[in-house]
Protein backbone atom coordinates (compact mmCIF):
# COMPACT_ATOMS: atom_id res chain seq x y z
CA UNK A 1 0.00 0.00 0.00
CA UNK A 2 1.83 3.23 -0.97
CA UNK A 3 1.92 6.27 1.87
CA UNK A 4 -1.20 8.16 2.19
CA UNK A 5 -0.91 12.09 1.91
CA UNK A 6 -2.76 14.08 4.44
CA UNK A 7 -3.62 18.13 4.44
CA UNK A 8 -2.90 19.39 7.58
CA UNK A 9 -5.93 21.87 8.43
CA UNK A 10 -4.58 24.70 11.38
CA UNK A 11 -1.17 24.87 12.37
CA UNK A 12 -1.75 25.62 16.26
CA UNK A 13 -0.46 24.39 19.17
CA UNK A 14 -2.01 20.68 18.58
CA UNK A 15 -1.23 20.52 14.66
CA UNK A 16 2.30 21.19 15.36
CA UNK A 17 2.94 19.83 18.90
CA UNK A 18 1.03 16.11 18.32
CA UNK A 19 -0.77 15.52 14.72
CA UNK A 20 2.47 16.62 12.61
CA UNK A 21 4.81 14.18 14.67
CA UNK A 22 2.22 11.59 14.68
CA UNK A 23 1.87 11.45 10.71
CA UNK A 24 5.50 11.68 10.19
CA UNK A 25 5.91 8.79 12.70
CA UNK A 26 3.42 6.66 11.19
CA UNK A 27 5.31 4.85 8.19
CA UNK A 28 1.71 4.77 5.92
CA UNK A 29 1.25 8.51 6.08
CA UNK A 30 2.73 11.67 5.22
CA UNK A 31 2.03 15.61 5.09
CA UNK A 32 2.02 16.92 1.91
CA UNK A 33 0.33 19.84 2.93
CA UNK A 34 -0.37 22.20 5.86
CA UNK A 35 -2.78 25.43 5.78
CA UNK A 36 -4.03 27.54 8.53
CA UNK A 37 -5.77 30.90 7.63
CA UNK A 38 -3.64 32.61 9.46
CA UNK A 39 -1.18 34.21 6.47
CA UNK A 40 2.38 32.66 7.16
CA UNK A 41 1.25 30.02 10.01
CA UNK A 42 1.64 27.56 7.54
CA UNK A 43 4.23 27.94 6.01
CA UNK A 44 5.92 28.94 9.52
CA UNK A 45 5.21 25.65 10.90
CA UNK A 46 6.33 23.64 7.58
CA UNK A 47 9.23 25.10 8.01
CA UNK A 48 10.17 24.40 12.03
CA UNK A 49 9.18 20.64 10.89
CA UNK A 50 11.59 20.71 8.50
CA UNK A 51 9.08 20.28 5.75
CA UNK A 52 9.94 23.11 3.20
CA UNK A 53 8.59 22.59 -0.03
CA UNK A 54 5.32 21.27 0.70
CA UNK A 55 1.93 22.63 -0.41
CA UNK A 56 1.46 25.94 2.25
CA UNK A 57 -1.13 28.25 1.83
CA UNK A 58 -4.52 29.92 3.85
CA UNK A 59 -7.37 28.47 1.52
CA UNK A 60 -9.13 25.13 1.84
CA UNK A 61 -10.66 25.01 -1.27
CA UNK A 62 -6.95 25.90 -2.94
CA UNK A 63 -5.50 23.66 -0.82
CA UNK A 64 -7.65 20.66 -1.63
CA UNK A 65 -7.61 21.22 -5.59
CA UNK A 66 -3.24 21.22 -5.39
CA UNK A 67 -2.54 18.70 -3.13
CA UNK A 68 -5.40 16.23 -3.82
CA UNK A 69 -4.69 14.85 -0.25
CA UNK A 70 -6.09 11.02 0.48
CA UNK A 71 -7.32 12.48 3.75
CA UNK A 72 -7.79 15.73 5.78
CA UNK A 73 -6.91 16.28 9.32
CA UNK A 74 -8.71 19.00 11.01
CA UNK A 75 -6.93 20.94 13.81
CA UNK A 76 -8.75 23.42 13.93
CA UNK A 77 -10.85 25.97 16.50
CA UNK A 78 -13.96 23.94 16.93
CA UNK A 79 -16.07 26.41 15.34
CA UNK A 80 -14.29 25.96 12.21
CA UNK A 81 -14.63 21.90 11.93
CA UNK A 82 -18.62 22.14 9.81
CA UNK A 83 -16.78 24.43 6.93
CA UNK A 84 -13.41 21.87 6.77
CA UNK A 85 -15.33 19.38 7.75
CA UNK A 86 -17.84 19.41 4.83
CA UNK A 87 -15.99 21.31 2.11
CA UNK A 88 -13.29 17.99 2.56
CA UNK A 89 -16.08 15.30 2.88
CA UNK A 90 -18.11 17.02 -0.40
CA UNK A 91 -14.59 17.39 -1.95
CA UNK A 92 -14.39 13.14 -2.03
CA UNK A 93 -11.51 13.54 0.85
CA UNK A 94 -12.07 11.44 4.32
CA UNK A 95 -11.68 13.90 7.51
CA UNK A 96 -10.09 12.80 10.64
CA UNK A 97 -11.33 15.53 13.08
CA UNK A 98 -10.12 16.61 16.27
CA UNK A 99 -12.82 17.01 19.07
CA UNK A 100 -15.26 18.79 19.86
CA UNK A 101 -16.77 17.41 16.87
CA UNK A 102 -18.82 21.09 16.70
CA UNK A 103 -19.50 24.25 18.63
CA UNK A 104 -23.62 23.22 17.99
CA UNK A 105 -25.32 20.11 17.55
CA UNK A 106 -26.62 21.63 14.27
CA UNK A 107 -23.53 21.78 12.83
CA UNK A 108 -22.32 18.48 14.27
CA UNK A 109 -25.90 17.42 12.92
CA UNK A 110 -24.76 18.71 9.50
CA UNK A 111 -21.69 16.90 9.25
CA UNK A 112 -22.80 13.70 10.37
CA UNK A 113 -25.51 13.95 7.23
CA UNK A 114 -22.32 15.38 4.88
CA UNK A 115 -20.26 11.92 5.63
CA UNK A 116 -23.61 10.06 4.80
CA UNK A 117 -23.94 12.43 1.91
CA UNK A 118 -20.86 11.69 0.13
CA UNK A 119 -20.21 8.17 1.76
CA UNK A 120 -16.88 9.80 2.71
CA UNK A 121 -15.75 8.67 6.53
CA UNK A 122 -15.78 11.30 9.22
CA UNK A 123 -13.87 10.20 12.13
CA UNK A 124 -13.60 12.69 15.32
CA UNK A 125 -10.08 11.66 17.12
CA UNK A 126 -10.90 10.81 20.68
CA UNK A 127 -7.73 10.22 21.01
CA UNK A 128 -8.04 8.92 24.88
CA UNK A 129 -9.81 5.97 23.93
CA UNK A 130 -6.14 4.84 22.76
CA UNK A 131 -5.13 4.45 26.67
CA UNK A 132 -4.26 0.69 27.44
CA UNK A 133 -5.47 1.35 31.61
CA UNK A 134 -8.82 2.68 29.93
CA UNK A 135 -9.07 -0.65 28.06
CA UNK A 136 -8.20 -2.53 30.86
CA UNK A 137 -11.08 -0.57 33.01
CA UNK A 138 -13.35 -1.87 30.43
CA UNK A 139 -12.10 -5.28 30.89
CA UNK A 140 -12.34 -5.38 34.28
CA UNK A 141 -15.99 -3.63 34.54
CA UNK A 142 -17.12 -6.35 32.38
CA UNK A 143 -15.33 -9.61 33.51
CA UNK A 144 -15.29 -8.73 37.07
CA UNK A 145 -17.62 -6.07 38.51
CA UNK A 146 -20.49 -6.10 36.29
CA UNK A 147 -23.36 -5.45 35.31
CA UNK A 148 -22.24 -2.21 35.83
CA UNK A 149 -24.91 0.31 37.90
CA UNK A 150 -23.13 3.41 39.22
CA UNK A 151 -19.68 5.07 37.30
CA UNK A 152 -18.40 8.28 38.55
CA UNK A 153 -15.56 10.24 37.53
CA UNK A 154 -13.59 13.34 38.90
CA UNK A 155 -11.46 15.96 37.51
CA UNK A 156 -10.00 18.42 39.07
CA UNK A 157 -6.71 20.42 37.16
CA UNK A 158 -5.63 24.19 37.54
CA UNK A 159 -5.59 24.72 33.43
CA UNK A 160 -3.28 28.45 33.21
CA UNK A 161 -2.36 30.03 29.90
CA UNK A 162 -4.64 28.41 27.57
CA UNK A 163 -5.64 29.34 24.13
CA UNK A 164 -7.79 32.33 23.48
CA UNK A 165 -10.25 30.07 21.79
CA UNK A 166 -10.30 28.14 24.84
CA UNK A 167 -10.00 30.42 27.46
CA UNK A 168 -13.48 32.61 25.82
CA UNK A 169 -15.47 29.53 25.67
CA UNK A 170 -18.81 29.60 27.58
CA UNK A 171 -18.90 26.56 28.39
CA UNK A 172 -14.88 25.43 29.24
CA UNK A 173 -15.24 22.34 31.31
CA UNK A 174 -18.55 20.74 29.73
CA UNK A 175 -17.23 21.66 25.95
CA UNK A 176 -13.96 21.35 25.86
CA UNK A 177 -12.46 18.33 28.96
CA UNK A 178 -16.27 17.23 29.25
CA UNK A 179 -16.36 15.66 25.63
CA UNK A 180 -13.01 13.85 26.60
CA UNK A 181 -15.00 12.07 29.70
CA UNK A 182 -18.26 11.27 28.61
CA UNK A 183 -16.77 9.94 25.37
CA UNK A 184 -14.73 7.66 28.12
CA UNK A 185 -17.88 6.62 30.29
CA UNK A 186 -20.26 5.91 27.30
CA UNK A 187 -17.10 3.41 26.25
CA UNK A 188 -16.51 1.84 29.77
CA UNK A 189 -20.16 1.55 30.58
CA UNK A 190 -21.16 0.16 26.99
CA UNK A 191 -23.66 2.67 27.03
CA UNK A 192 -25.77 5.58 25.72
CA UNK A 193 -26.55 8.34 28.02
CA UNK A 194 -30.30 8.86 28.05
CA UNK A 195 -30.96 12.04 30.48
CA UNK A 196 -29.05 14.46 32.44
CA UNK A 197 -29.05 17.05 35.28
CA UNK A 198 -26.02 19.71 35.61
CA UNK A 199 -25.50 22.29 37.96
CA UNK A 200 -22.48 24.44 36.30
CA UNK A 201 -20.68 27.30 37.52
CA UNK A 202 -17.70 29.81 37.42
CA UNK A 203 -16.07 29.46 41.41
CA UNK A 204 -15.37 32.98 42.12
CA UNK A 205 -11.37 32.55 42.13
CA UNK A 206 -11.58 31.73 38.18
CA UNK A 207 -9.50 33.17 35.63
CA UNK A 208 -11.51 31.69 32.77
CA UNK A 209 -14.23 33.83 31.57
CA UNK A 210 -16.55 30.82 30.82
CA UNK A 211 -17.77 28.69 33.47
CA UNK A 212 -15.14 26.20 34.78
CA UNK A 213 -16.71 23.78 36.75
CA UNK A 214 -19.83 21.42 36.73
CA UNK A 215 -21.29 18.88 38.43
CA UNK A 216 -23.57 16.40 36.08
CA UNK A 217 -25.76 13.40 36.89
CA UNK A 218 -26.70 10.77 33.87
CA UNK A 219 -28.66 8.32 33.21
CA UNK A 220 -27.21 6.15 31.03
CA UNK A 221 -28.96 3.07 28.68
CA UNK A 222 -30.13 0.19 31.53
CA UNK A 223 -30.57 2.74 34.38
CA UNK A 224 -26.50 3.20 34.63
CA UNK A 225 -26.27 6.40 36.88
CA UNK A 226 -22.84 8.10 35.60
CA UNK A 227 -22.02 11.28 37.89
CA UNK A 228 -19.19 13.53 36.72
CA UNK A 229 -17.47 16.78 38.58
CA UNK A 230 -14.88 18.44 37.93
CA UNK A 231 -13.23 21.97 38.07
CA UNK A 232 -10.77 23.13 35.76
CA UNK A 233 -9.59 25.70 38.41
CA UNK A 234 -8.90 23.59 41.02
CA UNK A 235 -5.28 24.13 42.80
CA UNK A 236 -3.86 21.30 44.53
CA UNK A 237 -4.42 17.35 44.47
CA UNK A 238 -4.65 17.53 40.89
CA UNK A 239 -6.51 14.37 39.30
CA UNK A 240 -4.87 12.94 36.11
CA UNK A 241 -6.03 14.31 33.15
CA UNK A 242 -7.98 10.96 31.84
CA UNK A 243 -10.04 11.68 35.53
CA UNK A 244 -10.25 9.44 38.72
CA UNK A 245 -12.90 6.45 38.30
CA UNK A 246 -15.10 4.68 40.37
CA UNK A 247 -17.32 1.34 38.38
CA UNK A 248 -19.45 -0.12 41.13
CA UNK A 249 -21.38 -3.39 39.75
CA UNK A 250 -23.30 -6.38 41.11
CA UNK A 251 -20.19 -8.23 42.03
CA UNK A 252 -18.00 -5.21 43.01
CA UNK A 253 -16.05 -1.93 42.39
CA UNK A 254 -13.48 -1.26 40.08
CA UNK A 255 -11.25 2.21 40.40
CA UNK A 256 -8.52 3.74 38.36
CA UNK A 257 -6.71 6.90 38.96
CA UNK A 258 -6.03 7.64 35.20
CA UNK A 259 -2.63 6.44 35.57
CA UNK A 260 -1.98 3.30 36.74
CA UNK A 261 -3.34 -0.37 36.10
CA UNK A 262 -7.23 -0.19 37.43
CA UNK A 263 -7.80 -2.28 39.92
CA UNK A 264 -11.35 -4.35 41.56
CA UNK A 265 -12.18 -5.12 44.95
CA UNK A 266 -14.80 -8.27 45.31
CA UNK A 267 -16.45 -10.04 48.19
CA UNK A 268 -13.67 -12.39 49.83
CA UNK A 269 -16.51 -14.08 51.90
CA UNK A 270 -19.69 -14.05 51.97
CA UNK A 271 -19.57 -13.41 55.77
CA UNK A 272 -19.51 -10.92 57.79
CA UNK A 273 -21.26 -7.46 58.80
CA UNK A 274 -18.89 -6.03 55.97
CA UNK A 275 -17.10 -8.24 53.68
CA UNK A 276 -13.39 -8.85 53.24
CA UNK A 277 -12.42 -7.68 50.08
CA UNK A 278 -10.10 -9.80 47.56
CA UNK A 279 -8.37 -7.11 44.99
CA UNK A 280 -7.76 -7.71 41.31
CA UNK A 281 -5.11 -5.99 39.54
CA UNK A 282 -5.86 -5.80 35.64
CA UNK A 283 -3.76 -7.07 33.02
CA UNK A 284 -3.47 -3.76 30.69
CA UNK A 285 -3.19 -4.72 26.95
CA UNK A 286 -0.21 -3.34 24.94
CA UNK A 287 -1.97 -0.74 22.06
CA UNK A 288 -0.73 1.90 19.82
CA UNK A 289 -1.61 4.55 22.58
CA UNK A 290 -3.70 8.33 22.31
CA UNK A 291 -2.93 10.40 18.78
CA UNK A 292 -1.10 6.92 17.06
CA UNK A 293 -3.49 5.26 18.11
CA UNK A 294 -6.43 7.34 16.61
CA UNK A 295 -4.79 7.64 13.28
CA UNK A 296 -3.67 4.04 13.08
CA UNK A 297 -7.26 3.47 13.72
CA UNK A 298 -8.23 5.94 11.16
CA UNK A 299 -6.10 4.12 8.44
CA UNK A 300 -7.41 0.61 9.45
CA UNK A 301 -11.10 1.95 8.77
CA UNK A 302 -9.87 3.53 5.25
CA UNK A 303 -7.80 -0.19 4.57
CA UNK A 304 -10.76 -2.58 5.86
CA UNK A 305 -14.54 -0.42 6.29
CA UNK A 306 -14.37 -1.58 9.96
CA UNK A 307 -15.84 1.42 12.39
CA UNK A 308 -13.52 3.25 13.87
CA UNK A 309 -13.48 4.52 17.42
CA UNK A 310 -15.36 8.20 16.76
CA UNK A 311 -16.98 7.56 13.44
CA UNK A 312 -19.25 10.52 13.28
CA UNK A 313 -22.67 9.05 14.38
CA UNK A 314 -21.25 7.44 17.21
CA UNK A 315 -19.17 10.58 18.35
CA UNK A 316 -22.42 12.70 17.88
CA UNK A 317 -23.33 11.26 20.98
CA UNK A 318 -20.52 11.88 22.94
CA UNK A 319 -21.23 15.79 22.01
CA UNK A 320 -24.90 15.31 22.91
CA UNK A 321 -23.87 14.93 26.59
CA UNK A 322 -21.93 18.03 26.71
CA UNK A 323 -25.24 20.18 24.87
CA UNK A 324 -27.97 18.44 27.09
CA UNK A 325 -25.80 19.21 30.31
CA UNK A 326 -25.33 22.88 29.10
CA UNK A 327 -28.77 22.87 28.63
CA UNK A 328 -29.68 21.28 32.02
CA UNK A 329 -27.42 23.72 33.31
CA UNK A 330 -29.42 26.76 31.86
CA UNK A 331 -32.69 25.60 32.77
CA UNK A 332 -32.45 24.04 35.80
CA UNK A 333 -34.01 20.75 34.62
CA UNK A 334 -32.99 17.38 33.73
CA UNK A 335 -33.37 16.87 30.20
CA UNK A 336 -32.99 14.18 27.78
CA UNK A 337 -29.68 13.68 25.75
CA UNK A 338 -30.99 13.61 22.11
CA UNK A 339 -29.14 13.57 19.24
N1 LIG B 1 -7.11 15.79 21.89
C1 LIG B 1 -6.57 16.67 22.70
O1 LIG B 1 -6.06 16.34 23.73
C2 LIG B 1 -6.57 18.11 22.30
C3 LIG B 1 -5.66 18.99 22.90
C4 LIG B 1 -5.65 20.31 22.47
C5 LIG B 1 -6.55 20.73 21.49
N2 LIG B 1 -7.43 19.85 20.95
C6 LIG B 1 -8.38 20.28 19.91
O2 LIG B 1 -7.64 20.59 18.71
C7 LIG B 1 -8.22 21.70 18.04
C8 LIG B 1 -7.16 22.79 17.88
O3 LIG B 1 -6.67 23.15 19.16
P1 LIG B 1 -5.32 24.00 19.32
O4 LIG B 1 -5.01 23.94 20.78
O5 LIG B 1 -4.31 23.58 18.34
O6 LIG B 1 -5.85 25.47 18.95
P2 LIG B 1 -5.01 26.69 18.37
O7 LIG B 1 -5.85 27.89 18.59
O8 LIG B 1 -3.62 26.66 18.91
O9 LIG B 1 -4.91 26.36 16.81
C9 LIG B 1 -6.01 26.37 15.94
C10 LIG B 1 -5.51 26.86 14.59
O10 LIG B 1 -6.58 26.75 13.65
C11 LIG B 1 -6.50 27.87 12.76
N3 LIG B 1 -7.77 28.03 12.09
C12 LIG B 1 -8.93 28.52 12.58
N4 LIG B 1 -9.90 28.45 11.66
C13 LIG B 1 -9.34 27.90 10.55
C14 LIG B 1 -9.84 27.59 9.25
N5 LIG B 1 -11.11 27.80 8.92
N6 LIG B 1 -8.99 27.05 8.35
C15 LIG B 1 -7.69 26.83 8.68
N7 LIG B 1 -7.17 27.13 9.88
C16 LIG B 1 -7.99 27.65 10.81
C17 LIG B 1 -6.11 29.03 13.67
O11 LIG B 1 -5.58 30.11 12.96
C18 LIG B 1 -5.10 28.35 14.58
O12 LIG B 1 -3.78 28.45 14.10
C19 LIG B 1 -9.43 22.11 18.86
O13 LIG B 1 -10.58 21.50 18.36
C20 LIG B 1 -9.11 21.55 20.26
O14 LIG B 1 -10.27 21.26 21.03
C21 LIG B 1 -7.45 18.55 21.34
Amino acid sequence: MSTRRALLVGAGGLARNAWEPTLRSNPGTEVAGWIDIVPGAAEAAAHQAGLDGIYTGTDLEEALHAVRPDFVVDVTVPSAHRDVTIRSLEFGVPVLGEKPMADTMEAACAMVSASERTGQLYMVSQMRRYDANLEALKHLIETTVGPLGILNSDFYIAMHGSDPFRHNLEHILLVDMGVHIFDAARFLAGRDAVAVYCDEFNPPWSWFHGKAAATCVFEMEGGIRYTFSGCWCAEGFHTSWESEWRAVGERGTAVWDGVNAPAAEVPASEEGFVRKQRRITADVPEIEPFFAGSLADFLRALDTGATPHGECHDNIKTLAMAFAAIESAGTGCRVPVRV
